[in-house]
């Protein structure tokens, strides 16, 4: 039952990345991929016309929109990046008919098992090869104690069959893993949940869910109490549609802002990057090494902080990272990674057991991946340790590819190597790319000219 229509084809698209002039101009990423997958879902649950402007249309993004239409709600496409939803209201939910394919993304996944957990419908949740190795049982364990039964998977992973429970049972969980996702889950759950819904996050996560939820009228409130969040969700919310813009994704602008940092004479604007502090850690630590990062013209856009990045080729320093920082750049360390192997002296990670169970194991995957492209690295149970080349190009590869295993953040992070390599970098699969940035490619060619 795994999905075969992701991906854009069935032959993978190798590319070999060269190395580059200075990158100059302006490039503007695409919408934020956790917003606009949030945007769909709260639309599909508000009764009337949600407005979304600066949707990511990535794979990713469009699987939920799919998935919601299959539930009932209207979901239209009405210029780029431009969508109307019309939602069914809470407790709204209609039996899908056929099974919801989340291709590649763990985040429409987790959410939406979130969703059907609290309505009386069955969900039968297909995904691809990289999804289908992902652990569900983190989901799984909170959504079973509100009362879901989930069926077909003695493992966890993918296929799986989520029966809901109408009504669900109100719980207070305190996350044993910091996400974002199992968070957001357990909130959307609550939206039907006669009564009070309580998590409580010991490190905090990205806020999306809960900014957005209070923003479509649900009672939520978050307290800090002894260092950790406590977030309620009063059941039988009613949400109301809104008009949303997406700010452009910060996990997509850390590709071209490591870019500008490493291929000499660079001078780049990044516009439109979503700053909210639970997402903005790898631009933090890319100053502490030294980097050039100017924000220009600081705003708020739909609810978030948005800022230009000016980048500028500058020489970079390794650091010892905090492992507190990870969950607010959780998706930036594949890219942080090739920084790091280009900088003077050493940075070391850890604390970073998550990257193993992201799209790939980024871990071992980007330690692969580097020291084929000359890059000295050490491997840890939990983190790298990288020995810059301060600041000498990376070798890149002489005859070997890079294997991405379906993962869009290790294709683009070796794009990046490539460009600041003496030999180029071949990268084995561009497709997953289209998951959450189509016009990577574009704006690298664009950029780079
Ligand atoms: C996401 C949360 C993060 C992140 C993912 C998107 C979200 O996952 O890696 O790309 O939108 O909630 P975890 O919450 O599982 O760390």
């Amino acid at each position: 039952m795994t999905s075969s229509n992701s991906h854009s084809g069935p032959t993978p698209r190798p590319h070999r990345f060269m190395p580059s002039g200075s990158l100059t101009g302006r490039v503007r990423v695409p919408g934020d991929k956790s917003i606009s997958h949030r945007s769909i879902m709260l639309g599909a649950l508000a009764i009337g016309k949600t407005k979304v402007t600066g949707l990511l249309e990535g794979e990713d993004v469009l699987a939920t929109a799919t998935a919601m239409r299959t539930m009932g709600a209207r979901a239209d496409r009405i210029g780029d990046g431009a969508w109307s939803i019309n939602g069914v209201g809470v407790g709204g939910l209609l039996q899908p008919g056929t099974a919801l394919d989340m291709g590649n993304s763990g985040t429409s996944t987790r959410l939406l098992m979130g969703l059907i957990a609290s309505h009386g419908i069955t969900g039968t949740f297909t995904g691809d090869a990289s999804l289908s190795q992902r652990p569900m049982g983190r989901v799984i364990e909170p959504l079973s104690r509100m009362g879901a039964q989930f069926h077909g998977s003695p493992d966890g992973t993918l296929p799986l069959v989520v029966e809901g429970m109408c009504p669900a049972v109100p719980i207070e969980y305190r996350l044993p893993v910091a996400s974002a996702q199992v968070k957001s889950a357990v909130l959307l759950a609550g939206l039907n949940t006669p009564g009070i819904t309580t998590v409580i996050e010991p490190v905090a996560t990205r806020d999306h869910s809960e900014r957005m939820l209070r923003g479509f009228g649900a009672e939520l409130n978050v307290e800090e109490l002894s260092g950790e969040r406590i977030i309620t969700v009063q059941g039988g919310a009613e949400l109301h549609p809104q008009t949303i813009e997406v700010p452009g994704d910060p996990s997509s602008a850390a590709f071209f802002v490591v870019a500008g940092l490493l291929v000499e004479g660079s001078d780049l604007v990044v516009e439109n990057v979503g700053l909210n502090p639970t997402r903005a850690g790898l631009f933090n630590v890319l100053r502490e090494m030294g980097g050039h990062i100017e924000e220009l013209n600081r705003r708020d856009v739909g609810g978030e902080p948005v800022a230009d990045l000016r980048v500028k080729y500058s020489a970079l320093t390794g650091v010892d990272i905090d492992p507190a920082l990870a969950p607010s750049m959780i998706d930036e360390f594949p890219v942080l990674f090739v920084a790091a192997s280009m900088a003077s002296g050493t940075t070391t990670t850890s604390g970073l057991d998550e990257l193993r169970v992201k799209e790939s194991d980024r871990l071992s995957v980007m330690a692969a991946a580097l020291s084929g492209a000359g890059a000295h690295v050490t491997e840890h149970e939990d983190g790298l340790v990288i020995e810059g080349t301060g600041g000498i190009p990376l070798r890149g590869f002489a005859n070997s590819r890079t294997k991405t295993h379906l993962d869009h953040r290790i294709a683009m992070s070796m794009a990046v190597a490539g460009l600041a390599s003496k030999d180029g970098v071949e990268v084995d699969d561009t497709r997953p790319i289209a998951t959450s940035f189509p016009n990577f490619m574009t704006l690298l060619d664009r950029a780079a000219d």
